[in-house]
Parts: structure tokens; C-alpha cells; sequence
């Protein structure tokens, strides 16, 4: 009789497990939540693209577009973590909202995985099963730099009006965001430690944005004219907005030239490399972003060993993807 009881015990919480939500699918593959802070946006996308594939046949993994709005975002973790998914990947829409998250998911007892939005350190330090996979952001801004110091040194007419300084503007990203404060603090610093002075004409943040950067461009080269010798963006998807601008205003035809850095490496701005037009960028490498993401949160919905996932951890929970160079010179090499 007592066995029977407990063997009716353990089917009940097996059974209510099982309707409580999904903790597996029915395929028997454990469950993972990815919330994406925006779906529009392109480098996200290579991304989520890059998580969802390395998915396939190991985890039943539920993506969600957090549409910008930090309280969406907040609710989609509420019912990820009621639903009782095994892990979570969170791409934030403020990164000052991760100290928060970390509390709910702790409580809930869901593993998670940020990534793209650094958290703070001390958000971070709030519990071991929190983790971060990112790229450094200085090193991008260090290599848009080299590539604009080593274009300048290359073509003394790009400084146009001859004063030995390069008169700039840079367009930012989403303010707060560490890629785009140390991606505008790191490029100038690279070209200054090149030996060259600098002059910033204007900086504005066209929020990664292809269409706004546009805008802001049309309005700079109204303002400034020839006097601009070169444009750092913070991601591909403004500086293509700038080529666009230029475009418009006549220049890469004729021998009209004005380089223009992005990060990102996407592949509308390989093309404008191959075309000529973008000067260079910087891989970020949403394929390994994108599969570290993944596989830490494989290895905490299935209890396995995070250090044994193929990633080394830094201070033991920090995954470092690493920024490449893009030009003429090597373009193809990434198409
Ligand atoms: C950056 C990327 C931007 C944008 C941003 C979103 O790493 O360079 O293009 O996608 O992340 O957080
Ligand atoms: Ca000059």
C-alpha cells in the first residue's frame, strides 16, 4: 500500500511537472528562453539567427522580441521562468535592468546567459549561475581607429585642407550602451596614439540606426561641408546611412571620397567594401557570439559543466568573442 502511494506520488509530480510547462518539449529536449531586446535590428538578427541554428535537434529554444521596451522584456522573463524553462539568454534592453533580472531569475532558480549588453560588475557578481558573452568593445574601437590612421597616413590629400589634423564626426549608437561610449572613446584614442591630432566636428547618436544616420549626415555635411575629412559610426548600419548621405551629395563618383568606419561586418557593408565606398569595419562575429551564447545555455539547462561548454571563461564567467579587422584587403575572406 505504501508503495503504491509513493509510486501515485512521484507519477502526480511527474505529471504536474509536465503541465506546469515545458521544462522539455515533447521531444524530450530541454527548453531555453532567448529574448532579443530588439528583433529589428541587424546585427541582433545575424545573432538570433547564429542561437537558433545551433539549437537544432538539442534544445527547445523560445525566442522573443523585447520590442525596445525594458517591461516587455521583464514580463517575457516572468513567464520563461513560470514556465519553468531551463535556462534563460537575455540580450537587454537597458543593461541597467540586468541587476533585476538576476534577482528573479535566482529566486526561480534559472540559470542565465546575458549577451551583447554588458551587464554591470557587481550586477553580475549576484549570483555564480549568471554569465556574459560579448565581444570587447575597446578592441573595435581601437581597430576603426587603426584603419582610418593607416588610410590618413597612406593618402596625405585626405587631409583637405591641409593642417595636419583630421576633422571628424562620429555617429554613436544607443548612449549608455558599452559599444557604443568605448567604440567613440577607443577609435580617436587609436589614431592619436598613431601620432595623428584630431578635431571632433560634431558627434550625435543616430541610435545604430540606418535611416536616422542618414539624417544626421544630410544635416552634418550642410553644416560642415568640405571641411569633414572623415566619419566614425559606431556600427555598419549608421555608416552605410553616411555612404548613403554622401552618395546624395555626390561623393564616390568622379574621385569625390570620404572615408567612412563601421563595426559589424554585415553583409550589405561588404558589399559597400567591395564597391569602394565604406573604408573598412570590424567583424563582430555574431556566429560564435551566437553559438558561446548558445552552448553556455545548453550546458546550464542540462547541469552540465559551463568551464567544459568549449569556451574559456574568463574571471569564470565572462566569454570574450574577438573583433577582426575588415578592408579591401580582405573582405572576400568574410562574404
Ligand atoms: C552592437 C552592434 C550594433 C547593435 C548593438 C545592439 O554590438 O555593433 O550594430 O546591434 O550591438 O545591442
Ligand atoms: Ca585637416
Amino acid at each position: 500500500m505504501r508503495k503504491l502511494c509513493a509510486t501515485g506520488l512521484v507519477l502526480m509530480l511527474v505529471t504536474a511537472a509536465v503541465f506546469a510547462g515545458g521544462q522539455q518539449d515533447a521531444g524530450g529536449l530541454p527548453s531555453i528562453g532567448v529574448a532579443i531586446y530588439k528583433f529589428d535590428d541587424t546585427f541582433m538578427s545575424y545573432t538570433r539567427n547564429a542561437i537558433e541554428a545551433n539549437a537544432q535537434g538539442k534544445a527547445a529554444v523560445t525566442t522573443v522580441d523585447s520590442q525596445n521596451a525594458q517591461p516587455t522584456q521583464n514580463d517575457q522573463v516572468d513567464q520563461f521562468i513560470s514556465k519553468k524553462v531551463k535556462s534563460i539568454a537575455i540580450n537587454p534592453v537597458d543593461r541597467t535592468a540586468a541587476g533585476a533580472i538576476i534577482d528573479k531569475a535566482k529566486a526561480g532558480k534559472v540559470p542565465v546567459v546575458f549577451f551583447n549588453r554588458e551587464p554591470f560588475a557587481e550586477d553580475m557578481a549576484k549570483w555564480d549561475q549568471v554569465y556574459y558573452v560579448g565581444a570587447k568593445a575597446e578592441e573595435s574601437g581601437t581597430m576603426q581607429g587603426e584603419i582610418l590612421a593607416e588610410y590618413w597616413k597612406a593618402n596625405p590629400a585626405a587631409d583637405k585642407n591641409g593642417d595636419g589634423i583630421i576633422q571628424y564626426i562620429m555617429l554613436k549608437g544607443e548612449p549608455g550602451h558599452q559599444d557604443a561610449e568605448l567604440r567613440t572613446e577607443f577609435s580617436v584614442k587609436a589614431i592619436t596614439a598613431a601620432g595623428i591630432k584630431v578635431e571632433l566636428l560634431a558627434e550625435d547618436t543616430a541610435m545604430w540606426d540606418r535611416p536616422r544616420a542618414v539624417e544626421k549626415m544630410d544635416a552634418f555635411y550642410a553644416r560642415f561641408g568640405d571641411k569633414i575629412e572623415a566619419v566614425l559610426c559606431n556600427n555598419d548600419d549608421m555608416a552605410l546611412g553616411v555612404v548613403e548621405s554622401l552618395r546624395n551629395a555626390g561623393f564616390f563618383t568622379g574621385g569625390k571620397y570620404l572615408p567612412v568606419v563601421g563595426v559589424d561586418a554585415t553583409a550589405p557593408a561588404l558589399q559597400a567594401l567591395s564597391e569602394g565606398t565604406l573604408l573598412g569595419t570590424v567583424l563582430n562575429d555574431a556566429q560564435n557570439q551566437g553559438k558561446a551564447t548558445f552552448d553556455i545555455a545548453y550546458a546550464l539547462a542540462t547541469g552540465a559543466n559551463v568551464s567544459a561548454a568549449g569556451w574559456t571563461l574568463t574571471a569564470g564567467k565572462y566569454v570574450w568573442v574577438p573583433y577582426q579587422k575588415v578592408t579591401r584587403d580582405n573582405y572576400k575572406s568574410f562574404q
